[in-house]
């Protein structure tokens, strides 16, 4: 296998895409006190650091066991001496004072604060910080130019904060299917994402849109976003069934546009895309769980949503790559799959394991 190189010997497999992580994380607390570290390593600009607590925590989440001693981590992948002692120090004591003084920390608190509004990265959250601001008061306050996300991000921070469960996304999904349909009728829409991994609630809803004849697709989303964003106004007094609708057409483009030239992460990455706020009609009361915050005149939410359109010769590919997590950021980026320009044809993505000598993982398996 073109894996086989760099793994040893050992049990557990090296890459996480040979490894079978379900949701079912037996060892919650060791890997949330490596996540603690992993994400006060990358507020310090620290990669290698960050690499090193990500994947130790990414391997204990593929274990069909909780780990009770060091003893056990023998062939361990990757293990180092720090992540050793931050597991020990956990399993005999139950806290490790490294985790501690990180969350304790000022300046911890205040990037993971900067960091949860929508449209503000680690540089940014950094500069903010630095410049003595620690609330979102303080943000709000200031004289700071946001760019329009993170204007988004800080009007609809409550909202976006809140975890999008699968209900919600269904209701978003159906608001989708309208819009998709009546442009394109045999149109296809794939629910990606973490939802298509098994999770409860996301951060966001990512579809698919594809069509079974190369080309048809072209130029929908444009249309879909069009459509979908007219609706506000037209169907504003409608409360009796759920809809999405975008928030405001301008906020809708300039999320589009300004992710679609920056994300740029991989080649099979020129895919037509639109990331949107969408507005999530809710009926009185409904919000009950979560929205503590909202004022009680407000019957909706924003929520993110993600909306790829992709061609059918390579929906495979843009299904790894966009159902995540670790494995297909780590698939989608081989080189095997491609030589020059021409792609491995993949029809489903099975095929794309088998063309790796991998072999096939489940989307609730790939929860690394
Ligand atoms: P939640 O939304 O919190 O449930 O987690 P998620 O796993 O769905 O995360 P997210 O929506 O951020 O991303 C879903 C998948 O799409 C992940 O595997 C990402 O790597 C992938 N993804 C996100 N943005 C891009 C992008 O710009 N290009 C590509 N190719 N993939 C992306
Ligand atoms: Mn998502
Ligand atoms: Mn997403």
């Amino acid at each position: 296998s073109v894996f086989s190189a760099g793994a040893s010997s050992a049990a557990i497999p090296t890459y996480a895409c040979q490894r079978r992580t379900t949701l079912n994380n037996h060892n919650k607390v060791l890997t949330d006190a490596l996540k603690i570290l992993a994400e006060n390593a990358e507020y310090y600009e620290s990669v290698g650091r960050y690499l090193a607590f990500t994947r130790v925590s990414s391997i204990l989440k593929s274990l069909p066991y909780a780990v009770t001693s060091v003893d056990s981590l023998r062939g361990f992948p990757g293990l180092g001496e720090h992540c050793r002692k931050v597991i020990e120090e956990i399993l005999e004591d139950g806290v490790c004072q490294e985790v501690e003084s990180v969350t304790q920390s000022q300046r911890y608190q205040t990037l993971t604060l900067f960091t949860s509004i929508f449209g503000v990265g680690v540089k940014t959250a950094e500069k903010w910080y630095k410049e003595q601001h620690q609330t979102l008061a303080d943000l709000r306050a200031s004289q700071i130019r946001f760019t329009k996300e993170q204007q988004v991000g800080l009007q609809y921070y409550e909202d976006l904060t809140t975890p999008v469960t699968r209900a919600e996304a269904d209701m978003i999904r159906k608001t989708v299917e309208e819009a998709v349909y009546r442009y394109l009728p045999g149109a296809v829409i794939t629910l990606a994402g973490g939802f298509r991994r098994g999770k409860e609630t996301g951060h966001d809803v990512d579809f698919l849109i594809t069509h079974p004849e190369e080309g048809k697709e072209k130029g929908l989303v444009t249309k879909v976003i069009q459509h979908m964003a007219s609706q506000v106004g037209l169907r504003h007094s409608d409360t009796t069934h759920h809809q999405a609708i975008m928030s405001c057409s301008s906020v809708v483009r300039a999320l589009a546009s300004q992710k679609c030239r920056k994300q740029e992460t991989s080649k099979f990455d020129h895919f037509e895309r639109c990331f949107t706020i969408v507005k999530l009609n809710q009926e009185l009361g409904a919000g009950g769980q979560g929205a503590g915050h909202r004022p009680e005149d407000k019957h909706w939410k924003a929520v993110r949503v993600d909306l790829v359109i992709v061609p059918i010769s390579q929906f495979a590919y843009a299904l790894l790559g966009w159902t995540g997590s670790q494995v297909s950021k780590m698939l989608c980026n081989f080189p095997h799959l491609h030589s020059q320009n021409e792609y491995f044809s993949a029809a489903a993505e099975e095929e794309i394991f088998a063309h790796l000598e991998l072999d096939y993982i489940a989307p609730w398996e790939r929860n690394a």
